[in-house]
């Protein structure tokens, strides 16, 4: 096996450009063992077919715990009880355990139900910037990027209003942890948020409403439904996959346009260019900059490396994207790109169930933008804009914007 890699994937210096760290993987160690600053080894996977081959291979698990022998479980650490609901959701799972979830979220999760919500994204949209266009600033994060998506998906489940700020308190404590840092200190966060939604499921239980919490408690597939956890699970997976990362789409693709003046102004000239804009910015700078992480369930050879059983794997999805043996001049954000066959929303059984909804949201966001904000500009230098430290989300701690 080769030496483990030298690179800091989790310093900020990292975290501000990643893109040279990753042209240099790709060249040399496209599959690189890395040690983390806790000590566990993880494997990063940097070029685009080599992505792609993991995604879409079974072997490569979720659910680690479930394939390990029993010596080997004895040395993993135990999962917290208050988090053991949570491991229920589909994105933690494999096989037909995550088949059987997948089918019933789509019952309750239809294309319908998304094209609903088109007249009132555009409402929420327009609201935020009502909202903000008298003070001729804002700080993007907060004022735009954050509430469209939350309110969003907390619209669909039937969540209160009142609720969000304090939603984006936890699911940011949770994603800013490191990947195999200790989370006795989440604790007390995960439980505030399970407690806070079995009330909801029990007055939803009591009184259904028109939403996507009572579907999902309704959904039902062959005589098959969701038990408590279950549901607890899913709605946990909707809130967290279904704003953290479209907050952070809206971020970063507003910054990269900001960044990039000439093509700000050719989506400004022609806007029927949104929907080949919007794949580039997904693959430009999309939100995620793993995927969430596997295991190898055997030993198994990829790229010249074999990865051991029960070593963990992270797909490097913002790598992959700017892979040049898959993407012309990959280094410029191009948005009139075609044949972009980016992987910003994974690939393989467990694709993005909201990619439909991810993309509506962001287009009625970046046309509205333009069309409303004619003079919008960074409002700070390039170089004081931070990156959130979380691994696996590449977002932005704050964006200041003038207009
Ligand atoms: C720009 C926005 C989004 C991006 C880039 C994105 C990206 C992804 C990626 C890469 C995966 C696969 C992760 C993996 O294989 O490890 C995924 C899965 C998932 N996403 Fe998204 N997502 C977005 C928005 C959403 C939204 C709006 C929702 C829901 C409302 C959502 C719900 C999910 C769920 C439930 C899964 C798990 C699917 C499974 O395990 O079968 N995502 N997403």
């Amino acid at each position: 096996m080769t030496q483990p890699t030298t690179v800091d994937i989790f310093s900020p210096t990292f975290k501000a450009n990643p893109y040279p760290t990753y042209v240099s993987l790709r060249d040399n160690q496209p599959i690189c063992r890395i040690i983390t600053p806790e000590g566990q080894p993880l494997w990063l996977i940097t070029r685009y077919e080599d992505c792609l081959a993991v995604l879409k291979d079974d072997r490569f698990v979720k659910n680690v715990r479930a394939m390990l022998t029993p010596e080997q479980a004895a040395q993993f650490p135990p999962m917290p009880e208050a988090l053991k609901p949570l491991s229920a959701n589909m994105l933690d799972m494999d096989g037909a355990s995550h088949d059987r979830l997948r089918s019933l979220v789509h019952k309750a999760f239809t294309p319908r139900l998304i094209e609903k919500m088109q007249g009132r994204i555009q409402t929420i949209a327009d609201t935020l910037l009502d909202k903000a266009q008298a003070r001729g600033e804002m700080e993007f994060m907060t004022d735009f990027a954050f509430p469209l998506p939350i309110t969003v998906i907390g619209e669909m489940l039937g969540i209160p209003s009142d609720v969000y700020q304090q939603f984006r308190e936890w699911t940011n404590a949770l994603l800013n942890t490191g990947l195999t840092e200790n989370v006795e200190h989440l604790l007390p966060v995960v439980q505030a948020f399970i407690d806070y939604l079995r009330e909801l499921f029990e007055q939803r239980r009591q009184q259904p409403a028109d939403d996507l919490i009572s579907a999902l408690i309704r959904a039902e597939e062959s005589g098959d439904t969701l038990s408590e956890d279950e549901l607890l699970a899913m709605v946990f997976i909707l809130i967290v996959a279904g704003h953290e990362t479209t907050v952070n789409l809206i971020g970063n693709g507003t910054l990269a346009l900001l960044q990039n003046p000439d093509q700000l102004a050719l989506l400004r000239r022609d806007p029927s260019l949104i929907k080949s804009a919007m794949e580039e910015l997904l693959r430009f700078c999309g939100p995620l900059e793993t995927a969430t992480e596997r295991y190898a369930s055997t030993d198994i050879a990829i790229g010249g490396e074999i990865i051991p059983q029960g070593e963990m794997v992270l797909v490097g999805l913002a790598s992959a994207n700017r892979d040049p043996r898959q993407f012309e001049n990959p280094e410029v954000l191009d948005i009139t790109r075609q044949n972009n066959r980016h992987i910003a929303f994974g690939q393989g059984v467990h694709y993005c169930v909201g990619a439909p909804l991810a993309r509506l949201e962001t287009q009625i966001a970046f046309t509205t933008l333009l069309r409303r904000l004619p003079n919008l500009a960074l409002n700070a230098d390039s170089e004081a804009i931070a990156w959130r430290p979380s691994f696996v989300i590449r977002g932005l701690e704050r964006l200041p914007v003038k207009f």
